[in-house]
């Protein structure tokens, strides 16, 4: 049998609270709905360390929870120098994500891409951080993720 290396793939955002987790995990969703668990590595991270060890964020977890998504085993961590040898690309949440990931790679030089650019037809190339915003913008959030994460896993299939 020929042994494929899995793509790993890390979601960052900037707490590791709200955002990558969701992403990641709605991403091994549709990943798992296409039978390809075993081809992918997937986690995720922030740039920031406020939050390293807590759990998601309650509103990422109920929105999860609430579209049949576990976010339960989540321990938020930080962007690690270690995790520019462990995963071939890097999905930022937003613009300042992507910067962030850029700056903190050196010459590490790491394939950096914006989750968005996989959404048909998005008109923002951010997804918006709910931590900021109301409680009921976790839903919307989640479309935006879920849709992106679609597209993602639609361009990433050619290299597996
Ligand atoms: P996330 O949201 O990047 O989507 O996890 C945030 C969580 C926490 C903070 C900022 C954004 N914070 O400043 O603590």
């Amino acid at each position: 049998m020929i042994f494929v290396k899995p793509l790993g793939v890390l979601f960052v955002c900037l707490g590791n609270i709200c955002r990558s987790p969701l992403a990641a995990e709605v991403f091994r969703h549709h990943v798992s709905q296409h039978g390809l668990d075993s081809r992918f590595h997937i986690d995720s991270c922030g740039t920031g360390g406020w939050h390293v060890g807590e759990r998601a964020h309650s509103g990422s977890l109920a929105v999860a929870k609430k579209h049949g998504i576990s976010l339960d085993s989540h321990r938020a961590r930080q962007l690690s120098r270690e995790d520019f040898r462990r995963f071939d690309l890097f999905v930022a949440l937003d613009r300042s994500n992507y910067a962030e990931i850029i700056a903190q790679a050196g010459v590490a030089a790491p394939e950096v891409v914006l989750l968005r650019q996989f959404e048909p037809s998005a008109d923002d190339l951010d997804v918006p951080d709910p931590y900021y915003l109301p409680r009921d913008s976790f839903e919307e959030v989640f479309r935006i993720i879920d849709r992106a994460a679609e597209g993602l896993l639609h361009s990433l299939q050619n290299r597996l």
